[in-house]
């Protein structure tokens, strides 16, 4: 979603500017651009344009803005097309402040129906523009830029992340988030502001990620934070230890192909560190506070909340938890559990997955949640983010940075970090004895090993992608925890590829969706080892016998399926609940060479954002 970078120091600002840009870009963005305030209160320079950086470069066309000072902007739009006009900055009504924004302002319709009856004409369709000129307004009558910005979110509803700068202070920017990431960067001779940390730690490590209602002023070595009414404050400080390289492609031609081969690696590093001396599960994070243990004792209902991959990642909880901890589970899309009236009590556990921690929808139903005085577990990616902030505790995945738009790393240490859960749960509650749970985890272990097998079939996944790109519709179809990998099969596909694609719990193909079978027709189905293996065998014989052509995913060993299926992908047996982590591996891969054979942006795929921060 909307990349936001800020800076203010020694240096020149633009080329600060565009370099941070670049490292957002693989939020999703549909236009860019810059301002930069010269010093002596000689001018505000704005340059800004749809569509990707290089159009951006190629209106800067050369010129060094001058100014030390400046605002980046790559924009995902929700109000209005992507257009030039509608990019980011947006100036007000004196031509003197150039603003930002990542987010919704809800009731911007009112706010610029009062501004125009006083006169104010806009240029743009963005919400953006209209607080742009409610801040000038308001810093008319202050004489102060934080204190207008303070008195216009009084006034404003939604969610936000907003910077400002302004021509009458050259070496200011102004800042203040409400449910949208805004990161801050420390230095001794320069201060950044950024919507996540990629785009600082070329510059810094040591950052503070502004709280809700927090408003934040930094000049060059120096950031004050306060809250909504002036007093001060102080933001989450913490520091950063990925390094550069971590967000880098590595050789690969694509960040998503790099995140892909980095699973087994990246297992690992979840699994790492799960057992004490003893060998009983340990979770250190969930022993944070004293409570945490004894409350997940008397847990008696789990909801599981996310959105996207996450939430077809939290779908195998269901699965997971109920069959080793014996505790119901219900999955719920976040976005879709805000808005109902789930029962919660002090004995519900609301499990919150998110990769970026920044998802807006997921980060609303675990607060909501909260409210309702449910305990939330987060299960995310980032050290620090939003939703780590807000839940009761939190697991980290410790996948590492997680760059191109299509989840992979993420979704399959989601995947682990559940079933250790599910094992804890287990344990705690003697649902399992010891030495069962002990063995589930060190089986385990063997994943990243399994996983490496599965990615040495590449180029025979890579031949199939070649007859599968030319398909205008492709269906996926499991059972059990097969489903959930057939519906994240078909999200990948579709994301990356633009092709078609759905998935379907096998057994209610023949109610309704096998009607969409046409001869030819490519369909993918989950058909590893296991008690439902000859159902989904059945099914494929259902589509087969209406013209499908087939590719199974299947267990070494199951040579029988190649009576049934044209293309078999074989991956190494494993216990039932685990085989989500090997199957998505063959399917990520076919959706990846699929889009390469059709020429698509894989990391940056057209409409999506990485991180989605508005509802
Ligand atoms: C994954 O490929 C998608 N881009 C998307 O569905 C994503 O998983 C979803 O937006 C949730 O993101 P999160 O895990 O950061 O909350």
């Amino acid at each position: 979603m909307c990349g936001i970078i800020g800076y203010t120091g020694p240096d020149p600002a633009l080329d600060v500017l565009v370099d941070g840009l670049a490292t957002l870009e693989y939020r999703g963005y549909d236009s860019a651009g810059v301002a930069v305030v010269a010093p002596g209160g000689n001018g505000l320079s704005v340059v800004k344009c749809a569509g990707k950086l290089s159009n951006l470069r190629a209106a800067l066309d050369g010129q060094a803005l001058p100014g030390t000072t400046g605002l980046g902007h790559t924009r995902w739009a929700t109000h209005g097309h992507p257009t030039d006009n509608n990019a980011h900055p947006h100036v007000d009504a004196s031509g003197d402040l150039a603003v930002i924004h990542n987010g919704i302002f809800e009731n911007y319709a009112d706010l610029k129906a009062e501004l125009a009856a006083d006169g104010h004409t806009f240029t743009s369709d963005t919400d953006t523009e209209v607080v742009a000129h409610l801040i000038g307004a308001l810093r008319e009558q202050t004489g102060d830029l934080a204190d207008a910005v303070r008195a216009a979110l009084h006034r404003v509803t939604g969610a936000f992340a907003l910077a400002v700068i302004d021509r009458r202070d050259p070496t200011a920017i102004v800042a203040a988030r409400r449910a949208a990431p805004m990161i801050l960067g420390r230095r001794d001779d320069a201060s950044l502001l950024a919507s996540d940390v990629a785009g600082l730690i070329a510059h810094t490590r040591d950052v503070e990620a502004l709280l809700d209602g927090q408003v934040a002023v930094l000049e060059p070595g120096r950031v004050t934070v306060t809250d909504l009414d002036g007093n001060p404050a102080e933001g989450h400080r913490y520091h950063v230890d990925w390094d550069v390289s971590a967000a880098e492609k590595a050789g690969y031609d694509h960040f998503m192909l790099k995140e892909i081969h980095e699973q087994p690696r990246a297992v690992a590093e979840t699994l790492l560190r799960r057992t004490d001396a003893d060998g009983r599960i340990v979770v250190d994070e969930l022993r944070g506070g004293p409570a945490v243990e004894d409350d997940l004792r008397h847990v008696d209902k789990v909801y599981v909340v996310a959105s996207g991959t996450s939430y077809h990642a939290g779908m195998v909880a269901k699965y997971a938890i109920e069959h080793w901890a014996r505790i119901p589970v219900e999955v719920e899309i976040a976005s879709e559990f805000r808005y109902r009236d789930p029962l919660l009590t002090p004995h519900t556990l609301v499990v919150a997955i998110s990769q970026s921690g920044e998802t807006s929808d997921t980060i609303a139903a675990a607060v909501h949640a909260r409210d309702q005085r449910a305990k939330v577990l987060a299960i995310s990616n980032v050290v620090g983010s939003t939703l780590a902030r807000e839940a009761d505790a939190v697991l980290y995945t410790r996948a590492g940075p997680e760059i191109a738009v299509a989840s992979t790393k993420a979704f399959t240490t989601q995947i682990v970090a559940l079933d250790i859960l599910a094992l804890y749960l287990a344990q705690l509650r003697r649902a399992l004895f010891p030495d069962e749970c002990r063995d589930h985890l060190a089986r385990m272990d063997a994943l990243p090993m399994l996983m490496q097998q599965v990615l040495e079939q590449e180029p025979a996944i890579a031949a199939l992608a070649r007859q599968f790109a030319g398909a205008g519709y492709v269906m996926f179809f499991g059972r059990h925890v097969g489903l959930l990998i057939a519906l994240e099969g078909a999200l990948k596909l579709k994301e990356i590829s633009y092709i078609h694609a759905e998935g379907f719990p096998a057994g209610e193909m023949k109610h309704g969706p096998i009607a969409l079978i046409e001869d030819g027709g490519p369909v993918v189905a989950l058909a590893t080892r296991g008690h439902v293996r000859d159902k989904v065998v059945s099914n494929i014989q259902q589509v087969k016998g209406r013209g499908a052509v087939v590719l199974a995913v299947a267990t070494d060993g199951d040579t029988e399926i190649k009576q049934h299926a044209d293309h078999v992908v074989y991956v190494p047996e494993v216990h039932e609940l685990l085989y989500p982590i090997l199957t998505v591996v063959p399917l990520q891969l076919l959706s990846y060479h699929i889009a390469v054979v059709l020429g698509r942006d894989v990391d940056q795929p057209r409409n999506l954002a990485k991180t989605v921060t508005v509802e």
